[in-house]
């Protein structure tokens, strides 16, 4: 395991020792709207303004922030950050830019890999103006780069990050993609057109661009696009089935931090006459969607880092769950509410890292349906 980090480090020095870095700030010139899109973004945001990623890289990586080649992987000095020789540093740019424009514009080829992918960039020769890989059918030439149409770009532009992460003993600590998915799904959901040319001059006046704001589950009306919830009443009218279906390119639940569960219950005349759980939604296990780490004596752990082992309840892409319920026999005018939320760090991780931001420490409405008996 051991030699691995050094050969990227090895891999990534070559390819960028010397080249010049366009921060996002000089795409926003001539791409005004895009700019402002993915300032909102989540991969405008980085370890200086994420509160979760920052206390969990704390504890996980004391010394160390190998996080950094995929949270910062623009950093002039990402071997020492990944070796600790450099602490993060915010009045650097290639460290404050998050996951930045030109990162993603340059990605020239993604190597499979089994712990992690490993993104690498395009060679940029010296005094020639940079390459930037996009979408457009016919790229204007620019005066600050020039264009190219990519169909490694658009193949496998997300698989460097999001496909999957395994610890150091092969435990899953996240996976978004299989082996052999490409990107072309993910950017057909997380980037779709809108209206307005993709740069201010817009001499060739496009009326579209594809979005940068990639929508996901900060969004509330994104998010509940991600699912069905259908409510059955079962032919003795003593229970209910429920069916939860993924519509999503990916799991449901892609991250270690993350919960989603669901809470069902009865109301007549206005009082609740039933609920598939009495105090904490976990004592319905089926219903409840998370990752939970072992170590090596099958004690409960947090954070994933020293996980020896892992075991989920996940709703895998495309598929549909269904849930039985026995309960106490329904009459006409009984409403039966299903509602699915999300807290974007369970309880027992804020424990751990102590988070302040209320978006970790509130739960918020995923998807709701609702049936009247009739
Ligand atoms: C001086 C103006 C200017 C600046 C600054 C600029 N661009 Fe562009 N860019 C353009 C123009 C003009 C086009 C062509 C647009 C068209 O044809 O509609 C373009 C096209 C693109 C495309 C599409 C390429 C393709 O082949 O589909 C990408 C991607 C892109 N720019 C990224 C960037 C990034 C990233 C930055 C910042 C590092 C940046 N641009 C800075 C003017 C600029
Ligand atoms: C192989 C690439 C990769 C590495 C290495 C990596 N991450 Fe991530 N991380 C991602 C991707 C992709 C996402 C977005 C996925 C998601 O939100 O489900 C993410 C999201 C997160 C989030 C959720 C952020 C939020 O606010 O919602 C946390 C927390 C996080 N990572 C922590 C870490 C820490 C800590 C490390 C280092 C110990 C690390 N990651 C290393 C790719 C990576
Ligand atoms: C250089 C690594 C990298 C690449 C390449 C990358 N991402 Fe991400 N992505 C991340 C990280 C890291 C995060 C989490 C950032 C955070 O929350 O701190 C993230 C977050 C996201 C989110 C979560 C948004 C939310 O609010 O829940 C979506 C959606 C996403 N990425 C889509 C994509 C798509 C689509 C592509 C390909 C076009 C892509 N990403 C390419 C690293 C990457
Ligand atoms: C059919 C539409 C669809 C496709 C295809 C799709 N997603 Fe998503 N994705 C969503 C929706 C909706 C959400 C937000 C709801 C949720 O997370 O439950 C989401 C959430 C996410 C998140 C945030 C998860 C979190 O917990 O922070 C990431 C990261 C992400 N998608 C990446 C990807 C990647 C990478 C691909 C390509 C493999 C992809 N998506 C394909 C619809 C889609
Ligand atoms: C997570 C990776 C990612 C980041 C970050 C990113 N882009 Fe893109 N961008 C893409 C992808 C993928 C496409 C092409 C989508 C497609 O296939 O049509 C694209 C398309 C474009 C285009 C062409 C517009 C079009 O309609 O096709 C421009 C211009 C562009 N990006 C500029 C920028 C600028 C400026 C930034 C920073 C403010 C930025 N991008 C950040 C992935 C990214």
């Amino acid at each position: 395991m051991k030699f691995i980090p050094y050969t990227i480090l090895l891999l990534w020095t070559l390819l960028y020792g010397s080249d010049k870095y366009f921060d996002n700030h000089a795409c926003q010139e001539c791409h005004e709207k895009i700019y402002e899109e993915y300032q909102h973004s989540a991969h405008a945001k980085s370890y200086f303004n994420d509160e979760l990623h920052r206390k969990i890289a704390q504890k996980a990586e004391p010394h160390t922030y190998t996080c950094a080649r995929c949270h910062m992987p623009m950093a002039d000095n990402l071997d020492d950050l990944m070796t600790g020789k450099a602490k993060p540093n915010p009045n650097n740019k290639t460290h404050t830019d998050g996951v930045s424009c030109y990162f993603c514009h340059t990605i020239a080829y993604v190597k499979r890999s089994h712990a992690f992918n490993i993104n690498t960039s395009a060679r940029q020769a010296e005094n020639y103006k940079p390459t930037l890989y996009g979408g457009l059918k016919n790229p204007d030439k620019s005066d600050k780069h020039s264009s190219s149409k990519s169909p490694i770009y658009a193949k496998v532009v997300c698989t460097g990050c999001h496909a999957h992460k395994l610890n150091d003993y092969n435990v899953t600590v996240f996976r978004a993609m299989d082996k052999d998915q490409d990107s072309q799904s993910c950017i057909r959901c997380h980037m779709p057109q809108l209206s307005g040319g993709a740069e201010k001059i817009n001499k060739r006046a496009r009326a579209m661009h594809v979005s940068h704001k990639f929508l996901g589950i900060y969004d509330a009306s994104f998010r509940a696009t991600g699912l069905d919830i259908n409510i059955s009443i079962k032919p003795d009218r003593r229970g209910i089935t429920v069916h939860l279906h993924n519509k999503m390119g990916h799991p449901l639940i892609i991250q270690p931090a993350r919960v989603k569960y669901l809470k069902l219950s009865i109301l007549r005349q206005g009082e609740t006459l039933w609920q598939n759980y009495d105090k904490h939604p976990s004592e319905d296990h089926d219903a409840y969607f998370e990752y939970s780490y072992q170590d090596a004596q099958g004690k409960k752990i947090i954070i994933p880092a020293t996980a020896t082992s892992v075991k989920m309840n996940n709703l895998e892409t495309n598929t549909t769950k269904t849930l039985h319920y026995k309960t106490p026999p329904l009459k006409k005018g009984d409403i039966i509410h299903a509602t699915m939320y999300v807290r974007l760090a369970k309880e027992d991780c804020q424990a751990v890292v102590s988070l302040k931001d209320e978006l970790f420490t509130k739960e918020f409405l995923l998807k709701e349906a609702n049936l009247t008996v009739l």
